[in-house]
């Protein structure tokens, strides 16, 4: 691993105050559900992005990332605006310049901390993989600012204005999942969130001691629909739950589905957004199946709850596709017990849970799948429950 002391002493000339990191994550179960005031279960990745800073006084944010080409990215923290009203992007840089764009918003900037900063990033988060390699590059950023200016920020409150950089500064109507899993997961637990109230509970997640194990596939493929999509799809939950009348889908209950689809399709609303209305409600009840399991210290049988809820994702929700579907079809084949796509869809990721017995000839039997279609290899990776943002 690289030093990324060693980095940002070669980009600026001298040390670094200190050193950051956040992690990537990738989600038990709840998907698409945060936005829709419901229920998600993530857990972080050991991979991080780390970040280098020292503080500035002369108001200027400099970025640079290891990772990116294009060299130091130079911004006056008073000059920043939102993409959408016309702001840079800079690509990755926006990430970084949207989280201090929010400090400053939210008045948490003034005296040496309005000064700027300059930082260098290292990631071990694959980027395009929905893994959240941008929830962990805000969150480390604001994790980092928040300790150079001494603001004293918590975590659940670093994720929330995390978010607000990528919604408002960004442009991209994310939920809070990401970025709250970054921010406040703690090693050896699944994160269990009410994406509505934000209570939290560190549920335990030691697959090791069980004999078990939880493979990351990264498909290693992006579908280029994904980004309108993802906000189709929170415009139909949100269109849904006003004919329904209630705040939210997470105002549904299961045992209103079936009178709730009735009252949708009494009102004119298609078969597609009552679909999307079934996955959302479904997939709530089943976060709680597993909460259930795992409390009762059953964690083989999450296996079938992760796997119906890939199919609610597939045929209700229609954000896997054909890698992600093979994944989860060549892998159960091979005996695994459940497995399911992760994150928003289209691509990225799924997560495969397998008897550690069992772990190479399931990932073996993914690879060959995947050669078979004439997809390129996948990536596969142990997802080991790992801790939140953190100083280093
Ligand atoms: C993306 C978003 C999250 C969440 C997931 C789907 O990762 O950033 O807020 O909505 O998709 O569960």
């Amino acid at each position: 691993m690289s030093d990324v002391s060693a980095g940002f002493r070669e980009v600026y000339g001298t040390d670094p105050e200190g050193v950051w990191a956040a992690p990537g994550r990738v989600n038990l179960i709840g998907e698409h559900t945060d936005y829709n005031d419901g229920f998600v279960m993530p857990l972080a990745l050991p991979h991080t992005c780390r970040a280098a800073a020292s503080p500035r006084t002369d108001g200027k944010l400099r970025v640079h990332s290891g990772d990116a080409p294009g060299g130091v990215v130079e911004l006056r923290v008073d000059e920043l605006a939102p993409v959408a009203a016309g702001g840079d992007r800079g690509g990755w840089a926006a990430y970084p310049a949207g989280v201090v764009w929010v400090l400053r918003e939210e008045g948490l900037l003034s005296g040496a901390a309005a000064g700027g900063a300059d930082l260098h990033y290292e990631s071990t988060v694959p980027t395009g993989a929905g893994l959240s390699s941008s929830a962990a590059l805000e969150v480390v950023t604001a994790t980092a600012l928040s300790d150079l200016y001494g603001l004293g920020l918590a975590p659940q409150h670093i994720a929330q204005l995390c978010q607000r950089a990528e919604n408002d500064f960004v442009g991209v109507p994310c939920g809070i999942m990401d970025q709250t899993a970054s921010a406040c997961c703690t090693e050896g637990h699944a994160l269990f969130l009410d994406a509505r109230d934000l209570t939290q509970r560190q549920v335990p997640f030691d697959l090791a001691a069980k004999g078990l194990r939880l493979l990351v596939v990264d498909t290693r493929v992006k579908h280029e629909l994904g980004d309108g999509a993802y906000a189709n799809r929170r415009a139909a939950c949100e269109s849904a739950a006003r004919a329904l009348g209630v705040p939210a889908l997470r105002d549904v209950p299961a045992e209103r589905l079936e009178t709730a689809l009735k009252d949708l399709a009494s009102l004119g609303v298609d078969d597609t957004v009552r679909r999307r209305v079934r996955h959302v409600v479904t997939e709530n009840q089943r976060v709680r199946e597993v909460i259930e399991r795992l409390d009762a210290d059953d964690t083989r049988a999450i296996g079938p709850v992760l796997t119906a809820g890939h199919a609610s994702c597939r045929d209700d929700f229609e954000i896997s596709c054909p890698e992600l579907d093979l994944v989860v079809e060549s892998g159960c084949a091979a005996g695994a017990l459940g497995a399911r796509m992760t994150g928003g869809g289209f691509g990225g990721s799924a997560i495969v849970l397998v008897e550690v017995a069992d772990a190479d000839a399931v990932a073996k039997a993914v690879t060959e799948a995947f050669a078979a279609a004439g997809h390129r290899a996948p990536r596969i990776f142990p997802a080991v429950p790992s801790a939140g943002a953190r100083r280093l």
